[in-house]
């Protein structure tokens, strides 16, 4: 089965989790796309919902469709954020922000009571960092920081849209780093990186995941932290 279908059967598991008058956060990719679709129908059938968005994009999509888009600070908190991955582990530990909104996604994860990340079967990895790993920047900062991941090893590329820099939502810069080879622990990782002024985010996930469903073949396999 091809990763569109089983992004929907992954999507289509996910908005099952969803109740009426839930307040929830959207994830924002290609995988979330179908989540957010199915999401505006159950709206169109007369399901109450507020939203927060997890980016433009998203926000774009979900208004089209139909769905209350509040701010975060509107909700305060969220029953439920359904959200993509570039790469899943076994100990639902995730790379994301590979779409750029790496850290909308980390404040919505964390405060949301309930997360799920759904993803095609590609995206089950045992081991992280075939994908490499986004960190969002300050511009200001960018070009030094680039020198130091790259002291530490890490083979910084600042991610570029044609020829003018990639930025986000928030006007910042994305450099991917690649942490294939590197010896230190994932905690230990993201500690460091946070230490460096001028790193807003990463896209390293650790702790914020309690539900992976994974669309393989026709079905969708649901593991519970
Ligand atoms: C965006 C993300 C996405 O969830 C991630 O990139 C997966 O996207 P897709 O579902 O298109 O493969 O983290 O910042």
């Amino acid at each position: 089965m091809s990763a569109v279908n089983e992004k929907k059967v992954a999507a289509l598991e996910a908005v099952k989790y969803i109740k009426s008058g839930m307040t929830i956060g959207l994830g924002t990719g290609s995988t979330a796309f179908y989540m957010i679709e199915a999401i505006g129908a159950m709206v169109q059938n007369g399901m109450e919902l507020k939203a927060v968005a997890t980016s433009n994009e998203t926000e774009k999509l979900a208004t089209k469709l139909g769905i209350n888009v509040i701010t975060l600070a509107e909700a305060k908190r969220l029953d439920v954020t359904i959200d993509g991955a570039d790469e899943v582990d076994e100990n639902f530990k995730l790379i994301k922000g590979g779409g750029g909104a790496l850290l909308r996604e980390k404040i919505v994860a964390h405060n949301s009571d309930l997360n799920i990340i759904i993803a095609d079967s590609s995206k089950n990895v045992t081991k992280l960092g075939k994908f490499k790993l986004p960190i969002e920047t300050i511009p200001f900062a960018t070009q030094l920081i680039t020198a130091e991941l790259d002291g530490m090893g890490l083979s910084p590329v600042q991610r570029m849209r044609g020829t003018e820099d990639y930025k986000t939502d928030e006007n910042n810069d994305i450099i991917d780093i690649d942490i294939w080879n590197t010896e230190i622990k994932l905690t230990d990782l993201e500690q460091q990186l946070k230490t460096i002024p001028g790193i807003v985010e990463t896209g390293l996930f650790l702790t914020t995941t309690n539900l992976v469903i994974i669309g393989n073949g026709e079905n969708a396999i649901v593991k519970k932290r």
